[in-house]
């Protein structure tokens, strides 16, 4: 069987006026699906990078990267919006929530542009914001909700579509561990469903429970678990 995801000697280099920055220096790494792996290392090491890429939301400035077997550095901008509304759930901290209008329709807005029927869309959402338990919360504004709800709310979103792969950038990072710990039961939760779940984080108690941790080091896997 082939790999979901496979980098080979994959760079990301920024250019940014004269001088270039060299976030990702020659990456290879192989995940399987229903993975569930947590990347961790300093500050600047290069793990956003690495998740915006295999989120498809950038391409590699060199080597390789396929995603199903598909190459996706050979991609069109459509093509790889196209692959993230299918394939790819995010979960990171600058993708805020629509602050005007209710949990259960910013879980729904990315149905929308799956031509999901408005009354799908809305029954989906309602059911989606009770799996992370949040039942009683599906007409509140972003402001009336907890941080941990917020983020819950974010994770339902992200499931709208049913991706194969989950991607989380520092979900628990602005929560207490016991909220943290709340939001990565859901996590635990879809990798027992068959999920791919790839989150990047930095503290222990959540990178520990991982299958497999993935530690970068200066634009490098030093440590692939
Ligand atoms: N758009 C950009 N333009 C220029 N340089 C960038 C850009 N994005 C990231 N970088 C640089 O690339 C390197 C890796 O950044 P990245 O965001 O991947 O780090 P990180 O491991 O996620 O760090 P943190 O733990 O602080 O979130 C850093 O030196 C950063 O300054
Ligand atoms: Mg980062």
């Amino acid at each position: 069987m082939s790999n979901l995801i496979e980098m080979k000697k994959v760079k990301k280099t920024y250019q940014l006026g004269e001088t270039e920055v060299h976030a990702l220096q020659g990456v290879n790494v192989k995940i399987s699906k229903g993975e569930f792996i947590s990347i961790v290392g300093p500050s600047g090491s290069g793990k956003s990078t690495l998740m915006h890429i295999i989120g498809c939301l950038d391409i590699p400035s060199e080597g390789a990267y396929h995603l199903q077997g598909e190459d996706v550095g050979e991609m069109n901008g459509d093509q790889l919006a196209d692959i993230r509304k299918k394939f790819i759930g995010f979960v990171f901290q600058d993708f805020y929530l629509l602050s005007d209008v209710t949990a259960w329709y910013n879980v729904a807005l990315p149905m929308i542009y799956n031509r999901v029927p408005p009354r799908t869309r809305k029954e989906r959402a309602i059911n989606l914001l009770e799996e992370v338990g949040l039942a009683d919360r599906i007409n509140h504004l972003p402001s009336q909700l907890s941080g941990g709800e917020r983020q819950r709310v974010t994770i339902a979103r992200a499931l709208s579509n049913n991706p194969e792969i989950i991607l989380a950038d520092e979900p628990t990072g602005n929560l207490d561990s016991v909220t943290g710990e709340g939001v990565m039961q859901i996590f635990y939760k879809l990798h027992e469903e068959g999920k791919t779940v790839i989150i990047v984080t930095h503290e222990h108690y959540v990178a520990d429970q991982a299958e497999r941790k993935i530690r970068l080091k200066d634009g490098m896997i030093e440590d692939e678990g």
